[in-house]
């Protein structure tokens, strides 16, 4: 049976590293203060804005909050991010995604200060990354090298195996374990032979947005299997499920994130670290 990689616990100690680097900011006469735009009232927009406000508070740092409405004007929220990208105590600035559809956010994401671009989307942060020089790590991915380092996985020359290629996981997710000196290969939709691959990875990546779609046939005995997936199945239950046939995989896997309470709490924790770095 696979050993699981406890995400809510290793957050909760990033969340506490955090804290206590704010604490030695505080004592230097230094508040850290993340800047948090929502446009337009999305339910799940506002469950992952209030969430992003309450690790601040956590942590012992300002959330700035700006709700504008859906009738806003692309010209509105570019200014205000014009506002806070020269406001000095502000350290990080966040546009909760997806914008109502009226919104060019490609523009938008532009628009941030690439050093309080704490999502790391910006192409300038895309592309430090991309040559290896330092900046934001988009969370998602930063949060899985972590959760794979603090579970003692090392990574160096192992084949990795990263389904999905999306701007936010699966490309970043590449990147980084490049940086780590994984074999990365990466997997999407019109891979012909997707077992074929998966059944090579050391370390399986799963980010295809698919419910329980990956199921022991696709995993190599004795891999390290990381679940991206957040589905909730039924409409009328609470339960939720991965991209990973979960019962299945533990059978054959030797690690691997449960959901929920896997890689889903690490994106905050590294959104948090991301503000702190800035602050610093
Ligand atoms: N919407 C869904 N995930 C994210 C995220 O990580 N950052 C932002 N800004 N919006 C999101």
């Amino acid at each position: 049976m696979a050993e699981l990689i406890d995400g809510k616990l290793i957050s909760s100690i990033i969340k506490d590293e955090c804290k206590a680097r704010i604490e030695k900011l505080k004592s230097e006469g230094k508040e850290v203060a993340l800047a948090v735009i929502q446009v337009g009232d999305d339910p799940a927009s506002s469950v992952y804005v209030g969430n992003k406000k309450k690790a601040c508070e956590y942590i012992g740092a300002v959330s700035l909050s700006y709700h504008l409405e859906e009738s806003a004007t692309q010209e509105e929220l570019l200014e205000l991010i014009d506002k806070l990208n020269l406001d000095d105590k502000v350290n990080g600035i966040l546009v909760q995604l997806p914008l109502p559809k009226s919104f060019d956010e490609d523009e938008v994401i532009r628009r941030i200060d690439p050093d309080k671009d704490v999502d790391g989307f910006h192409p300038i942060n895309v592309g430090r990354l991309s040559i290896g020089e330092k900046g934001f790590v988009s969370c998602t991915p930063a949060g899985i090298i972590e959760l794979l380092k603090r579970s003692n996985v090392s990574i160096e020359g192992k084949e990795c195996v990263v389904i999905g290629r999306s701007n936010i996981v699966g490309k970043p997710m590449a990147m980084l374990m490049l940086r780590e000196n994984a074999t990365v290969t990466v997997c999407h939709s019109r891979t012909k032979d997707l077992r074929e691959v998966t059944k090579r990875a050391d370390i399986l990546i799963v980010a295809i947005g698919k419910p329980k779609m990956i199921d022991a046939s696709y995993v190599k005995e004795g891999a390290v299997v990381i679940d991206v997936g957040i589905h909730r199945p039924d409409p009328d239950s609470k339960k939720l499920c991965g991209d990973v046939d979960f019962e299945s995989v533990e059978k054959i896997a030797s690690k691997i994130t449960p959901v929920p309470g896997g890689v889903g709490p690490m994106t905050i924790a590294m959104l948090m670290n991301n503000l702190v770095n800035s602050a610093e």
